[in-house]
């Protein structure tokens, strides 16, 4: 039975960093209490008001192109997790078609805010698992720092901007997705969100004096139902699938707070060093913290090694995908 495989991985992080000493100058913080509530040192902000995270999700599947040699007219399809489209009305993934060259594909936008990486892979893996795709490009993207709001000190320490792209192709050698437990539960919509620029509350001169086009976030709330979120559903697709947290080599959680990912990797009995981390230098990238963390240590993964990708995220969204690398 053909499968679908990750062959390529491809990057894109902005050059200017923001700092938790940058941060201590905007609100009342400081950068012992940033390092110890969420392991975050410093993000990566896209500066250049003329960009926006079509450009980001561009330059990560140009690098994905580059280090595979694929030409951008081979690909079939790309989907794009993003919460921060660069505008309401058209995909995020037209934009990119068009600056990348991908004339042969077709392409569409996926939003589950953090979770978006996660729900994207697995439809795009469903597409070349089906057999009529041969090359699909599954990106997470977010210019989170278009939606923050600098006088917030809850969230404006969080978050940074970034894109991590992968291609999915068909193999028969028994690597690629082997299942993915998800699960979306709308009550939580509350807790974390941007209440304002959508058709609910469309932007007008009070809304934004009323900050609603910023992000707004329960962090408390959210703190609990990521971890009981991502340990339930890694718990369940192991479980689906016969395996236990032994037969896992690695972890890659949604980079949100290192005590969340912590807390998940010592609820399913797994030691730290199989628990893949770099929150400290880019915070959290929304959809593109997996495919980040694919991209920085993708040399540390063997053919055949199991792994759990896992996020939580706005939705409230969340779950576990098993794979085999
Ligand atoms: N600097 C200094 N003090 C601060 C800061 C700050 N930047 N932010 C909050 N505080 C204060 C609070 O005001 C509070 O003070 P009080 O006790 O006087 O009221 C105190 O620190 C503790 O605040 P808590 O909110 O309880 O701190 P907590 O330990 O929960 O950490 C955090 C806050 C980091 C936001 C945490 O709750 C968190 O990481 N939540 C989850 C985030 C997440 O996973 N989001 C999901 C994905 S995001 C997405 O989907 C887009």
């Amino acid at each position: 039975k053909s499968s679908a495989v990750i062959t390529g991985i491809g990057g894109y992080v902005p050059d200017s960093i923001l700092s938790n000493s940058d941060l201590e100058k905007m609100v009342d913080t400081n950068s012992e209490w940033i390092v110890s509530r969420t392991g975050i040192k410093e993000r990566r902000i896209l500066t250049d008001k003329t960009l926006a995270t079509s450009d980001m999700a561009t330059w990560a599947i140009k690098n994905l192109l580059d280090s595979t040699k694929v030409s951008a007219d081979e690909i079939d399809c790309v989907i794009i997790a993003t919460s921060t489209p660069d505008h309401l009305l058209l995909s995020t993934a037209s934009i990119v078609c068009d600056k990348v060259g991908m004339t042969n594909a077709w392409a569409t936008d996926v939003n589950a805010a953090c979770s978006g990486f996660l729900y994207a892979y697995t439809l795009g893996s469903s597409l070349v698992e089906g057999g009529r795709y041969k090359k699909v490009i599954v990106v997470g993207a977010d210019q989170n720092s278009a939606i923050i709001n600098y006088k917030d000190r809850n969230t404006c320490i969080l978050f940074g901007d970034g894109a991590g792209a992968v291609l999915i192709e068909p193999t028969t050698d028994g690597t690629g997705l082997i299942d993915s437990v998800f699960k979306t539960e709308g009550k939580g919509r509350e807790h974390l969100l941007v209440p304002g620029g959508g058709s609910k509350v469309p932007a007008t001169a009070e809304s934004v004096a009323a900050n609603k086009h910023f992000i707004h976030q329960d962090g408390r709330v959210v703190f609990k139902a990521a971890i009981n979120g991502m340990t339930d559903t890694c718990k369940a697709v192991l479980e689906r699938n016969h395996m236990t947290i032994n037969d896992i080599n690695w972890l890659i959680p949604h980079q949100a707070n290192y005590r969340i990912i912590h807390a998940v990797g010592d609820h399913l009995g797994l030691p730290a060093d199989r628990v893949k981390v770099n929150i400290e230098r880019y915070g959290n990238t929304t959809a593109a913290t997996i495919p980040l963390c694919l991209w920085d240590f993708k040399n540390d993964f063997k053919h055949n090694d199991n792994m759990i990708l896992t996020a939580f995220g706005a939705g409230f969204s969340w779950g576990a995908t098993l794979l085999k690398w």
